[in-house]
């Protein structure tokens, strides 16, 4: 548990899943500015206030504690919403006093004040603020916070185009704010996400489709080539008939699995509502939504135990290593919750990241299916 100073008083925040192991905490100094910021220039927290991108549910706990009535709170994380949930209840707070909204809800009609944790990437950045664009008016107050290795000219010039003249504050225990001033007037364009690319000739059953994607998902722009190399090894026959996309992303590999197996149903699961959202509308624009289910969730958590027969995932990586790490062995031992007796996880990775001994040690044995000097394809069959 982690003890946050605000200048309305402590508040104990924790990540979730918990996971202390690792050491990594539910805030940062770029949550801290904001914080001080909002309290040393008195900014009216009055009205209608909108976080968007709060990691762990610090931003609208402290809201809260600062007297703030009218909170939505906007993000694309199923665990970041499970935190922010947790950590309004652990400060004593209905979690039922913050609005939460996913990126793909239909945004607030009025912010009076928006404060934007800059996101990853610069299209989900992009694609929420001209989505909340006519929320805003001349007198919203909008501050964005971030590390200073978050934050890029591109950032600004989005803050710039979107919602009017921006400047940066000096940067304060490497965390920088962004102010923006709203025109008030001229609605910008309208997102221009989600985003279609047809698929390559060389990748099996799904050759020449069409994926849809959403802001932000992995690889929104073009195919993954560890997910390319998967795609050209997928299991063709086998009888399948619950599959699960594990880490779904826009949904290639479970759109791959079911049109190999047209008889099954597949899961497309994810912990982005931006990648469920994309998912849905790859399997919808590829005629096989009829027996598809999406789920935002983490991981496999809270599916029933033998309810599939295949589980295919490419894990999450480049993020904080001991968090990709925890992430992997946490979709590991899910899928062999899930899986049927017989029943297989495939998983492709980079070589180095070693998940052939995270499978042997759950599974008790794990199979190389395929490898190329960078990717390796794995298989571990539930006993
Ligand atoms: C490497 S991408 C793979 C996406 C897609 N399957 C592909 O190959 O293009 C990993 C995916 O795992 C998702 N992810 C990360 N953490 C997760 C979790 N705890 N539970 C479920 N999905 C998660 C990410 O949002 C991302 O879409």
């Amino acid at each position: 548990m982690d003890q946050l100073a605000t200048p309305w008083g402590a508040i104990e925040l924790a990540r979730h899943p918990a996971e202390s192991r690792e050491g990594l905490r539910a805030f940062d100094a770029a949550d801290d500015y904001l914080l001080r910021h909002l309290a040393d220039a008195e900014v009216d927290l009055s009205g209608a206030a909108v976080v968007l991108g709060d990691r762990h549910g610090a931003l609208a706990t402290a809201l809260v504690a600062a007297g703030a009535h009218d909170v939505s709170s906007i993000g694309d994380s199923f665990l970041g919403r499970a935190a922010a949930r947790d950590n309004l209840s652990r400060n004593s707070v209905d979690p039922a006093a913050v609005r939460a909204l996913t990126t793909r809800d239909a945004p607030p009609d009025r912010a009076d004040v928006l404060l934007v944790r800059v996101p990853k990437t610069l299209a989900l950045l992009e694609d929420q603020l001209r989505r909340l664009a006519p929320a805003l008016h001349a007198g919203t107050t909008v501050v964005g916070a971030g590390m200073v290795k978050e934050i890029h000219t591109s950032t600004l010039r989005l803050f710039e185009e979107i919602v009017g003249p921006t400047r940066t504050s000096l940067a304060v225990r490497k965390a920088r704010l962004i102010f923006a001033e709203p025109r008030g007037s001229s609605a910008p364009a309208p997102s221009p996400w989600p985003q279609r690319y047809a698929l390559p000739d060389d990748v099996g059953v799904v050759s020449g489709r069409t994926v849809v994607n959403h802001a932000g998902i992995f690889c929104a722009d073009r195919l993954d080539i560890g997910t390319r190399f998967f795609l050209q090894h997928l299991p063709g026959s086998g009888g399948f008939s619950r599959i699960i996309d594990l880490g779904c992303g826009n949904g290639v590999v479970g759109l791959a699995a079911a049109l190999a197996h047209p008889d099954a149903t597949v899961l497309f699961t994810d912990e982005s509502y931006q990648a469920v959202a994309s998912a849905e509308a790859t399997a919808r624009e590829n005629g096989i939504a009829d027996r598809a289910e999406f789920r935002a969730a983490d991981g496999l958590a809270d599916l029933p135990p033998r309810s599939a027969d295949l589980v295919l995932t490419n894990p999450p990586f480049h993020t904080h290593r001991a968090t990709t790490d925890a992430t992997a062995w946490r979709m590991f031992t899910g899928a062999r919750a899930v899986l049927e007796p017989g029943g297989e996880l495939w998983v492709v990775g980079n070589r180095h990241l070693g998940y052939h001994v995270k499978l042997r040690r759950l599974f008790g044995n794990c199979a190389t299916v395929a490898a190329n000097p960078k990717f390796v394809i794995l298989r571990a069959v539930k006993r």
